[in-house]
């Protein structure tokens, strides 16, 4: 082989200080090789993670809790296990066929949170590929068929954890019940689906539409003063963009994913 040390040492220095490097030499004829290495986009996934986290703490109150579920919706097993080993444990995920391929090839202590839109055709298929019930958030309930059918799907004496999803922006896009129908979904639940913990609501928001987060807060405010419930409710709600806002808005789920898995690529899309 006849590559000079000096070579070397560039190539080795280039992938392990990916990405500021790459960023310091946009034109560098590496940047194809150092983008595309497996091993520096895992070492990028990692590091994102741990500053994701570091802010969600840094964010995060005195006395309030927040969990951050990396959403790797799209992005391939390798990339979940780069996060994995950089210490995540809690993974989003939007499509049945994804999860139902993604979770039996992750370890066992991982929890997952279906945030995607949910089929009534989809239901058994995702239920059935997370054992116990009880690592498994739907967080996108929103309607009282789709509770009774979750309901039904789940093992007897295991227990499946809900959210029930509000549209708090008034967008023709944002599934959700509207926040005035939020008390009857979560009574429903609570009094008829034995199977189901209703643990929070859940709500997208408007982009850049902070207003949203107090929506929930207030449902929040609501729901438990009507069903007078003991327990406090989570609020799931910030993304990339705004997980920040979220939590300072009381926020104690954030779905982070493209700052930490990079922009998703939809082009090879079924
Ligand atoms: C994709 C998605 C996210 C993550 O979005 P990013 O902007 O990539 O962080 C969060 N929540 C839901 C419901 C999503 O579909
Ligand atoms: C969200 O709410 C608005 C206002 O009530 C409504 O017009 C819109 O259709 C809702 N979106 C969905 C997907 O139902």
């Amino acid at each position: 082989m006849f590559i000079s040390r000096s070579f070397m040492a560039i190539l080795l220095f280039s992938v392990t200080s990916f990405p500021r490097h790459v960023a310091a030499f946009p034109r560098s004829p590496l940047r194809h090789i150092i983008i595309n290495s497996p091993s520096a986009r895992f070492m990028s996934i990692a590091s994102n993670y741990q500053s994701v986290l570091e802010r969600v703490k840094k964010a995060t109150p005195p006395g309030q809790s927040v969990r951050l579920v990396a959403v790797s919706k799209t992005k391939p097993l390798e990339d979940l296990q780069a996060a994995y080993n950089a210490g995540c444990r809690v993974f989003g995920e939007n499509y049945a066929q994804e999860l139902v391929v993604k979770v039996p090839e992750m370890p066992d202590d991982c929890s997952w949170h279906y945030i995607g839109s949910l089929q009534s055709n989809k239901v058994n298929a995702i239920v059935k590929a997370v054992v116990p019930a009880s690592r498994l958030t739907i967080e996108t309930v929103s309607s009282i068929k789709l509770a009774q059918k979750l309901n039904h799907a789940v093992a007897e004496g295991e227990r499946l954890n809900v959210m029930v999803q509000i549209n708090t922006s008034g967008e023709d896009s944002k599934s959700g019940v509207e926040p005035s129908e939020a008390t009857d979904l979560c009574r429903f639940i609570v009094t008829e689906c034995p199977q189901l913990q209703l643990t929070g609501l859940m709500t997208i928001g408007a982009v850049g539409d902070s207003s949203c987060f107090d929506v929930l807060r207030q449902c929040r405010e609501t729901v438990q003063r009507e069903l007078g419930m003991e327990e406090t409710l989570e609020l799931s709600m910030g993304m990339s963009g705004d997980f920040e806002e979220a939590i300072a808005a009381g926020a104690t789920n954030v779905r982070v994913g493209s700052t930490i898995f990079g922009e998703r690529d939809y082009s090879k899309d079924k």
